[in-house]
């Protein structure tokens, strides 16, 4: 893997494209008006953490219009931040965000919304973007996903395919737009994308560079975003399409939200976090992950570095990853994650958290 280091930090492209992205990144899903928006950063204390995670050389900034329960507060937040710091911070920042879903004024928290302001529509596409502009106080977005498959109840798609791929291609030849990208795919899915840009792109050199799914060392078989139980082959399926395709597969949730980084153990929960009190305990404080996170604390231990930076490490090492954007709300995480390109995994040690991961408890 080809890397670039900016301030001791490496860079990798985002699948085969020319886009250069940090390999820890910051997931800004938390980020907002803490004071009505169920977020957990506001501007004091995130502003401190991007003029910091800038001298780390953690460029890749992950938002999306409708974090923070539909309030559009992660874009504001960071509009706000790139009016203060001014175009230099603007030109350091791959800035990344999603179109899909629907966003509510600020401090409007109750709306019913038309079918045309949400989706995948060109009427809502090219809208949505808009506004994320304007909230992002920018002229241009780095990377654009589309956040999720609009899908009617009988699973087929909300609009037409060519047609939101014609909008994101406009959005592009307008200069809105940088990069295109999809997050929450199926493998099928995503072929789906593939063609359906290739079939309407101005230029055949515009394709969809990376494909944002949940993944991590708990949780691996998620990433082919499938249903119904999915597999180790069908994590293996997908990261083979990923490769062939080149596209650059971003993880989200790598942290297991907070347990790959010890500090939920067998009776012993850290009550504060996100993984507690945002109703995420039965999917992920399970026997069998409480088990293994043991495991893998004495892994890190033995490598000498934190289980946070082992997960995203444990991530870096995979086929196609370029960036890991864990979500951070507390100064103290950056500096911690920011560490993790530093731990090397020999194959022999990947071949160990393999056993362990799959092993049954
Ligand atoms: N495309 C999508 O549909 C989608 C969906 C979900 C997320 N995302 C993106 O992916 C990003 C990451 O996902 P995520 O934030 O849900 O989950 P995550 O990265 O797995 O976990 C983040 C949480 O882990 C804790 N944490 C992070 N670093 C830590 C450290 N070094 N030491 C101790 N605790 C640490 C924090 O918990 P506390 O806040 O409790 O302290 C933080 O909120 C999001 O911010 C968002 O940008 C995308």
């Amino acid at each position: 893997m080809q890397t670039i280091d900016y301030r001791d930090m490496p860079h990798r492209r985002m699948g085969n494209s020319g886009l250069w992205v940090s390999e820890v990144g910051l997931g800004l899903w938390k980020w907002g008006d803490p004071t009505y928006d169920g977020s957990r950063v506001g501007d004091e204390d995130g502003f401190r953490i991007l003029d910091h995670a800038l001298e780390l050389g953690v460029t890749h900034w992950d938002t999306a219009n409708s974090y923070n329960m539909g309030s559009g507060n992660s874009e504001r937040l960071l509009g706000r931040y790139f009016r203060s710091r001014g175009s230099r911070a603007r030109g350091q920042v791959v800035l990344a965000t999603k179109v899909r879903n629907p966003v509510r004024d600020e401090r409007e928290m109750e709306r019913e919304f038309t079918p045309n302001e949400r989706g995948g529509s060109r009427a809502y596409i090219l809208r949505a973007v808009e506004d994320c502009l304007q909230r992002l106080q920018t002229d241009t977005i780095d990377v654009l996903y589309h956040h999720s498959p609009a899908l009617l109840p009988d699973g087929s798609y909300e609009a037409p395919l060519d047609e939101m791929w014609d909008a994101f291609d406009t959005l592009v030849t307008q200069g809105k737009v940088r990069y295109l990208a999809v997050s929450n795919r199926t493998l099928a899915q995503l072929k789906d994308d593939r063609s359906a840009l290739a079939s309407v792109a101005a230029n055949p050199a515009r394709r969809i560079i990376g494909v944002q799914n949940w993944y991590n060392l708990l949780q691996r078989p998620k990433v082919s975003a499938l249903d119904d139980s999915p597999t180790f082959d069908d994590e293996r399926a997908f990261l083979d399409y990923l490769h062939v395709s080149g596209v650059g597969l971003i993880p989200y949730v790598p942290l297991a939200v907070g347990l790959l980084t010890g500090r939920y153990l067998k009776g012993n929960y850290d009550t504060s976090g996100r993984l507690y009190e945002e109703g995420w305990r039965d999917e992920f404080l399970t026997d069998r992950n409480l088990e293994i996170v043991e495991d893998l604390l004495a892994f890190a231990e033995g490598k000498g570095c934190t289980l946070s930076q082992l997960a995203i490490a444990w991530l870096l090492a995979q086929d196609t990853v370029c960036s890991v954007i864990a979500g951070v709300t507390k100064m103290a995480h950056l500096e911690d994650n920011a560490g993790a390109p530093a731990v090397a995994l020999e194959a022999e040690e990947l071949d160990r958290l393999d056993r362990l991961v799959r092993a049954p408890v």
